[in-house]
């Protein structure tokens, strides 16, 4: 069997928050790839380490009273702890602020400066007299240049979507310490990212990327590249720049170096050749997994900084993309912001694994993670079909044969079918094409299913005189279970564990290396997958629902209760039909100053983004409302409102007992119409 050399990395979370379900993703596609690997003979590496550096850390430990050090120590523990229970296992986990990755950022930079790569100039940048930094884009607030919705951030205009200029924002203030910012003069270190732009147009198109993602890169490098802005001046947490006391390398920098970094670590402490993977000459290959937000630095600026320092380049970033929750994305009001913790506290990781890998696929597309779903896939899959096989033969073995298998394969056709089926799943594997691999996988469950309940081993041990009969359809069946429990071993490393402490036998290398189990002697059957139980969903989405404002009872509901009769004044159809009655999806909601009850919403109604009042200010919190879908009428007249336009109606029932926003049934999505 080939022997590759493989070097493996998830991107590093930062260190200024939990893990959640969506990072979880990504940790847990890789784990499966590097699991696969290794379980196919292949040297593999798999490193990652906590990114530590950067403003929103620095400032996270300031309101906490803490050092960036002692903050990052904290977070790194627990990142670590949910890794493992999630059965991610990596060769190392280290920190972007360590000696390594200050070696590796030094000399990076250093090589890049040598080679001409490196220009500065002096740069005008908002600066917080008070709290006397520079105030990067998202810690600048103010109206929206384009639109002039309030509270909005310099990075962009969450309304309107207009991208502009922190500088440009009206009425701007430090997020921070609410100062109006003044502008300063700062020399800033800038990477000549266009000087790589022949390397990157060819590097983009020679293999190393998805399609999907290689067509956004040519786009990105017919647009021109621009110079990268490195460096942070003080007090920022991360790396000083050699020679520029007060200049900092920006977070961006050093977190691919990271990369390194933590292999660095691993190296030292496992005595391995750094340079067999690292050098500008390796023939060793090194992948970088990522979500599809993060291309750009992985793609463009990584394989630049990597060449201009005389690095070997990556042999190929695999994208991935997000996690959305029963349709949506993860919402902390919904319950569906789910943490990696609240998670293990309530249901096997396990779990969670089979269903990733059950949807995963090569691409960038998003995944959903819906709890029905789930349910009935990890119940149909892992617990009716392959631990079925386990339990449905293990008791005649254990209590008739005293736990021995029989000396012969009465069916060798159907184990040769199950082991040849290991190139088509290792193929899907090695491509990343785990949702192909299960269902090659589940396809033979069912076929060893089939056979069960074709040979009936509960009547034959009713019978007379068919003893070995018994054994055998019971030791095949067994056989069949433990290959398909090999070929489950990257997905579910516990359940394989606990599998082959039953059958007394563990798998070592890929399956076209298995052979059966004969003569040979079982432990006792342990169970090895219970049903997902559907309250423990609920007390996930609970736990994961923030504390919600209790809400008053309002005065003034949105829609007023008919008050002399139930039933209105009746309409014709073709009065209703001229009604455009939409699901909309709230993207943003906020408090309107100077209104008591109005919140000003921002909605996607499928084909477009509208801006409406609502009077339901005394029933939600604007946190509560972000994300969630309610009914609009779409076509009602602009309005216009002293506080601005509005352009539609959202859907509320009220009455004196409240005000109740209309939401449709899971499933929907914003955009479709009522009929
Ligand atoms: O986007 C993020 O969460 C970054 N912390 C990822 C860094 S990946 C690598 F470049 F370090
Ligand atoms: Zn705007």
């Amino acid at each position: 069997m080939s022997n590759r050399k493989i070097l493996v990395t998830s991107a590093l979370p930062y260190a200024n928050g939990p893990i959640h379900i969506g990072h979880m993703l990504e940790y847990l596609q890789t784990d499966m790839w590097v699991r696969f690997q290794k379980q196919r003979g292949n040297v593999c590496h798999y490193v990652c380490a906590d990114d530590t550096h950067g403003t929103p850390i620095m400032l996270k430990a300031d309101r906490e009273g803490i050092t960036p050090e002692a903050l990052i120590a904290q977070v790194g523990k627990e990142h670590l702890a949910d890794f493992t229970e999630f059965g991610v296992a990596f060769d190392n986990y280290h920190s972007t602020h360590s000696e390594e990755n200050k070696h590796f950022s030094s000399l990076i930079y250093n090589r890049l400066k040598a080679a001409g790569h490196i220009s500065s100039r002096t740069i005008t940048q908002a600066y917080d007299p008070v709290k006397e930094m520079f105030l990067p884009d998202r810690f600048i607030k103010g109206d929206c240049p384009k639109c002039g919705a309030t509270e909005q951030y310099g990075d962009g205009c969450e309304v309107c979507g207009a991208n502009y200029a922190s500088s440009e924002l009206k009425n701007a203030v430090s997020a921070i310490s609410g100062e109006k910012p003044i502008d300063k003069e700062s020399v800033h270190y800038f990477f000549n990212l266009a000087d790589f732009t022949e390397m990157l147009t060819d590097w983009t198109q020679a293999g190393h990327l998805q399609p999907e993602v290689r067509n956004k890169l040519a786009e990105w490098l017919d647009s021109g590249l621009q110079q990268w802005d490195i460096s942070r001046d003080a007090p920022y947490f991360g790396f000083e720049i050699p020679d520029a006391p007060n200049k900092y390398f920006y977070v961006w920098l050093d977190a691919p170096i990271g990369y390194m970094a933590s292999f660095k670590n691993l190296c030292d402490k496992k005595v391995l050749d750094f340079d067999a993977f690292w050098a500008k000459d390796s023939n060793t290959e090194l992948y970088h997994f990522i979500g599809k937000d993060i291309i750009y630095f992985h793609a463009l600026f990584w394989p630049a900084m990597l060449k201009g320092a005389n690095f070997r380049t990556p042999s190929a970033i695999f994208a991935h993309g997000f996690l959305t929750v029963n349709g949506e994305k993860m919402s902390k009001s919904r319950g569906t912001f789910i943490t990696a913790r609240t998670y293990l506290d309530y249901l096997n990781p396990e779990y969670l694994r089979y269903y990733f890998a059950a949807k995963l696929s090569a691409g960038v597309d998003d995944l959903d993670l819906n709890f029905d779903d789930f349910s009935q896939r990890v119940n149909s899959d892992l617990v009716g079909k392959v631990v079925n096989i386990g339990s449905r033969c293990s008791g005649f073995i254990a209590k008739r044969f005293n736990n021995r298998l029989s000396a012969e394969l009465a069916e060798p056709e159907l184990w040769f079918e199950f082991i040849a089926a290991n190139e088509i799943i290792a193929e899907f594997y090695e491509n990343r094409e785990f949702g192909k691999a299960m269902r090659e996988i589940m396809a033979l469950a069912d076929k060893a299913n089939r056979y069960i309940d074709e040979k009936k081993p509960w009547l034959i041990a009713k019978e007379a005189g068919k003893e070995a009969e018994l054994q055998a359809v019971c030791t095949v069946g067994l056989n069949l279970f433990r290959v398909l429990v090999a070929y489950l071993k990257p997905v579910l490393p516990t359940l394989t564990y606990s599998a082959e402490v039953f059958l007394n036998s563990e798998v070592h290398g890929w399956i076209d290396e298995l052979e059966p189990l004969l003569n040979h002697e079982l432990n006792d059957f342990i169970p090895l997958m219970t049903r997902v139980e559907p309250d423990k969903i609920a007390a996930i989405i609970e736990a994961s629902k923030e504390n919600l404002e209790k809400t008053a009872v309002p005065s003034v509901p949105v829609v007023k209760e008919k008050q002399f009769s139930s039933i209105a004044d009746t309409i014709d159809i073709n009065d209703f039909g001229k009604l455009d009655l939409r699901i909309a999806k709230i993207l943003k909601a906020e408090a309107v100053e100077g209104a008591d009850k109005l919140l000003h919403l921002t909605v996607d109604i499928g084909d477009e983004t509208r801006s409406i009042f609502a009077g339901i200010k005394s029933a939600y919190s604007p946190e509560q409302l972000e994300g969630r879908l309610t009914l609009v009428v779409a076509n009602l007249a602009p309005r216009k409102m002293r506080f601005g336009l509005s352009e539609g109606m959202v859907l509320a029932a009220g009455g004196d007992n409240g005000i109740y926003l209309l939401s449709p049934d899971s499933g929907a999505v914003a955009g479709m119409r009522v009929k």
